[in-house]
């Protein structure tokens, strides 16, 4: 499970997390909504340790992420996380770009490497473009292949960070269904969107951040039914 404790944050003089407690147990799907700027990708990156922490402690599986004895890369590979665009290797087909880490990080050799990546590209549903090169594919179907690539890790844990923000509207959903999917199959996941309805859809618990703040958490048809708190109310009244 991923335990986040009372975490601060800064860039410089900016607050940007301010006393965070999020429990994510295993299983569990928690998306997480809130305006610009609230600190939901920075919570993110905190959770992988690509950023450091001012205090607080955040345990993934009992390991403190910003230990100074955790070995990070170690750490990095029980938890995918897949941004809003992920640049491929234009060089490289679909099939070799998903084979690249598990082959580099993990020294699985050239064929085992490639059998993973063949399954997880066909998970999501891009069975049928294994040789074709990153630039002939949709904008959904590069995000869905950079799902595969973080999937091809085996992860325990998957962070999604609006992975669909970047994509023209007709090219959301297949990209929200792979979500779905993983989500459906047990995946340990947090979500960051703008997605509403996938949030209320999919999600065990719905976070919501405001102002470096988690200012309320529950059940989706609680946050969407009988939201809390006033900031909460007028959030979700701008997004509908
Ligand atoms: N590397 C950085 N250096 C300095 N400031 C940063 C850095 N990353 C983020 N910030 C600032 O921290 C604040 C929180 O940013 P963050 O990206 O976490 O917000 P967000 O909730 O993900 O917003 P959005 O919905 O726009 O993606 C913002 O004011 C942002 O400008
Ligand atoms: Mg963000």
């Amino acid at each position: 499970m991923i335990e986040i404790q009372n975490v601060h944050k800064s860039f410089g003089p900016l607050k940007v997390l301010k006393g965070i407690d999020l429990t994510v147990e295993k299983g569990e799907v928690v998306t997480v909504i809130g305006g610009s700027g609230s600190g939901k990708s920075t919570l993110l990156t905190c959770i992988n340790g690509l950023e450091p922490i001012d205090s607080g402690r955040i345990l993934v599986d009992g390991t403190e992420v910003h230990a100074r004895t955790t070995d990070l890369n170690r750490l990095r590979q029980k938890i995918g996380i897949v941004f809003q665009q992920w640049n491929a290797f234009p060089h490289l087909t679909v099939l070799e770009n998903v084979t690249l880490a598990p082959r580099k990080v993990l020294g699985i050799d050239k064929a085992e490497a490639e059998a993973i990546a063949e399954k997880q590209l066909r998970h999501v549903g891009l069975g049928d473009k294994l040789s074709t090169f990153p630039s002939r594919l949709s904008g959904g179907q590069q995000q869905r292949m950079a799902i595969a690539r973080a999937l091809a890790m085996s992860p325990d844990y998957m962070l999604f960070d609006e992975v669909t923000s970047a994509l023209d509207p007709q090219l959301v959903g297949e990209v929200l269904e792979t979500l779905k999917m993983l989500a459906e199959e047990g995946m340990t996941m947090i979500c960051v969107t703008h997605e509403m309805a996938f949030a209320r859809d999919v999600s065990d618990r719905v976070a919501y951040f405001h102002k470096g703040i988690m200012a309320e958490i529950g059940a989706p048809e609680q946050i969407f039914g009988d939201p809390q708190h006033l900031e909460t109310r007028a959030f979700l009244a701008s997004v509908r």
